[in-house]
């Protein structure tokens, strides 16, 4: 990538809850040049979610949003919306944001909106996939990046990776996976933007 083509990169807001692993995966891409988008900033539902500090250490700005001072879901997403707005943010990536995306946020960015998830979906949808599939005991695991539509884990899939671990170790799969998903998720980003930033938007 030349710096003219880093110019008008697609800026990106990253939604986290909680770690921020991915988030800060996705930071580093860019800031390694393997990312044709640029993070602008971190959205937090969670004052103490470790990606606050990770955003700090990344000389990133993390905006937090606590769903408790808010009557309901809507002023919520509102609230955040007008933050996007103030950073003229394209896309949205979400990587361990704990929460459905509502309506306001949905209809405001479609077809804009990406989210990792530690399985083969449609294998695993909602919480605690990689344990679930553990005590399947699949020979495969895996991560797939995908759009975010109205349904659980459900949206067009932009990049699935597989992982075979036939270990009995959980925590050795999990980090496993977590590997993965640092690598896969810059590259579906870039894989995304290629196949529609330039006709759909
Ligand atoms: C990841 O496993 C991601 O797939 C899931 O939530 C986890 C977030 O991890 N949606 P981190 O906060 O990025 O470390």
């Amino acid at each position: 990538m030349t710096s003219r083509q880093r110019v008008n990169l697609p800026r990106l807001a990253v939604f986290a809850s909680g770690n921020g692993s991915n988030f800060e995966a996705i930071v580093r891409a860019y800031k390694n040049k393997h990312l044709y988008a640029n993070p602008i900033v971190c959205i937090c539902d969670n004052e103490k979610a470790p990606a606050i500090e990770r955003a700090a250490n990344l000389d990133l700005p993390v905006t937090i949003f606590r769903p408790k001072d808010f009557s309901d879901k809507c002023s919520f997403e509102s609230a955040i919306l007008q933050c996007l707005d103030s950073y003229n943010i394209d896309i949205i990536c979400l990587a361990g944001y704990m929460r459905i995306v509502g309506r306001t946020i949905l209809e405001a960015y479609p077809g804009r909106i990406l989210n990792i998830h530690p399985s083969l979906l449609p294998l695993y949808k909602g919480k605690n996939a990689i344990r679930r599939a553990f005590d399947d005991k699949r020979a495969e695991y895996g991560v797939t990046v995908h759009v975010v539509d109205v349904t659980l884990d459900g949206g067009e899939i932009i990049c699935q990776e597989k992982l075979v671990y036939e270990g009995s170790n959980y925590e050795e799969l999990e980090s496993k996976v977590h590997n993965l998903e640092h690598k896969l998720y810059p590259k579906a980003i870039n894989k995304f933007l290629e196949e529609k930033w330039a006709n759909q938007f």
